[in-house]
């Protein structure tokens, strides 16, 4: 058997987002995605898993099972539900939520924005408009104002690349769904700046607190035709945003699978030629967008078999230690937290493993001196799935929603144990250590 000891002081906790597990989230701009009469949806989120109302339980379940930290989101559009008014009650809810998590011993993590707007600010143009961050960082203001020296970690937004590709790009189902380059790049842009007020405002406020944002990264490979591609996509996805993560005290980094981009080289040379030309620009990007719905970028261009997650995506747990090891030698130095890391699996036995053969990946980038400084997984429950719905399971906690009743998996006993022992064991071939 082996023992893997991670650093002393090691983050180990799990995430939510507010619109996949509080519940009525009516006042946003996904619920009216969700609702529309042709909408793309599998189905909305309705009443969720109720966890705006059952908090207390939920985070008393989690340090139980032997977790330190809790990294969840405020949700923009119960706080200021029309433009300027701030809704102190809502306030007062989040102040209390970030309570509980103190009370259980639990560090809280907050997440500012996880990918929904208040209908009022995607109606004005959502991250197309050059005024919402102004907006975020009155927001930031107010919440950071709400929940005073009890948040030491802050993160501004959750995943900026995939929002701005999702939503502005289009090809996912992501609100608002517009299409097209010319948005993709407006959409970076505006993000980005929003990021950086937001922190601003923080460190303003609280220059001692952890500010950050979490990364949508993937493990990358290529065949010699996909490299121009590759190195495309992973530039407007990813290093742009870590860019602008130059001067946070951490980087979030999230990464669920591997993109493969295989391309005969004939299209790849083109494709890297045609990038000078911006007309061209415009319809080979379009084709070399990640569909996501359909599973990610290897199941459109490379058919080779390959083992897959509940949700179509390549079955690949140490894809999170590729990525972190890529922020490190981007952002060298700069303390890492991977934010999320988890798998849609209908059978636990494949998150069990999918932790496992992660976990030993990133002590082994440790090892190698990548600041590594905690995990959080993606995700307590099973919750909704964004477009997917219900449908998809990637909680450590499965939840019954006719019940509400939730029930603890393997895995999250697992998760926990190695949280509290602070170490990944790791059974001999005879299955000793277990
Ligand atoms: C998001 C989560 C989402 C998860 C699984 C991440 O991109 O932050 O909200 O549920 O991936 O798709």
């Amino acid at each position: 058997m082996t023992e893997l000891v991670f650093p002393d002081g090691f983050i180990w906790g799990t995430a939510t987002a507010a619109h996949q597990v509080e519940g009525d989230n009516s006042n946003s701009d996904w619920w009216e995605f969700e609702n529309r009469p042709n909408s793309p949806c599998h189905e909305p989120s309705d009443s969720a898993i109720e966890h705006y109302k059952r908090y207390t339980r939920d985070i008393a379940l989690l340090a139980k099972l032997g977790f330190n930290t809790y990294r969840f989101s405020v949700e923009w559009a119960r706080i200021e539900p029309s433009e300027g008014t701030f809704d102190a009650a809502q306030l007062d809810h989040y102040r209390r939520v970030v309570e509980a998590v103190r009370k259980a011993k639990l560090t809280p993590m907050v997440t500012l924005n996880h990918f929904t707007l208040p209908l009022w600010v995607a109606k004005q143009g959502g991250w197309l408009a050059s005024t919402t961050p102004a907006l975020f960082e009155r927001f930031t203001r107010k919440v950071v104002e709400a929940l005073g020296d009890n948040v030491g970690w802050y993160c501004t937004l959750n995943e900026p690349g995939m929002v701005a590709l999702g939503g502005y790009m289009g090809d996912f189902i992501f609100p608002p769904a517009t299409t097209g380059l010319a948005n993709w790049k407006q959409a970076i842009g505006t993000l980005t700046v929003a990021h950086k007020r937001s922190r601003a405002v923080i460190k303003e406020m609280r220059p001692d607190a952890m500010v950050g944002q979490t990364h949508a990264m993937h493990e990358w490979e290529a065949n010699r035709g996909g490299v121009p591609v590759m190195k495309y996509l992973r530039r407007m996805n990813e290093d742009i945003f870590l860019e602008a993560s130059a001067d946070d005290d951490f980087v979030g980094v999230q990464t669920y699978t591997r993109m493969s981009i295989d391309l005969p080289f004939v299209v790849g040379t083109v494709f890297g030629a045609a990038l000078a030309v911006p007309a061209l620009e415009v319809r080979l990007a379009a084709r070399a967008r990640l569909r996501q719905k359909s599973g990610p970028t290897k199941q459109d261009l490379d058919p080779r078999g390959v083992r897959r997650t509940q949700n179509g995506w390549e079955f690949r747990p140490q894809a999170v230690a590729a990525a972190v090891r890529r922020a490190a030698s981007l952002l060298p130095g700069k303390p890492i937290v991977v934010t999320e890391h988890g798998v849609a699996a209908a059978d636990d036995a494949e998150r069990v493993e999918f932790i496992t053969e992660g976990l030993a990946a990133l002590h082994a980038a440790i090892a190698d001196g990548v600041p590594l400084r905690g995990y959080t997984h993606w995700s307590a429950f099973d919750n909704f799935e964004w477009g997917q719905g219900y449908r998809m399971k990637f909680g450590l906690i499965g939840v019954d929603r006719t019940t509400q009743e939730r029930t603890v998996k393997p895995s999250a006993r697992l998760l926990g144990e190695i949280a509290r022992s602070n170490k990944l064991v790791i059974p001999g071939p005879d299955g000793s250590a277990r």
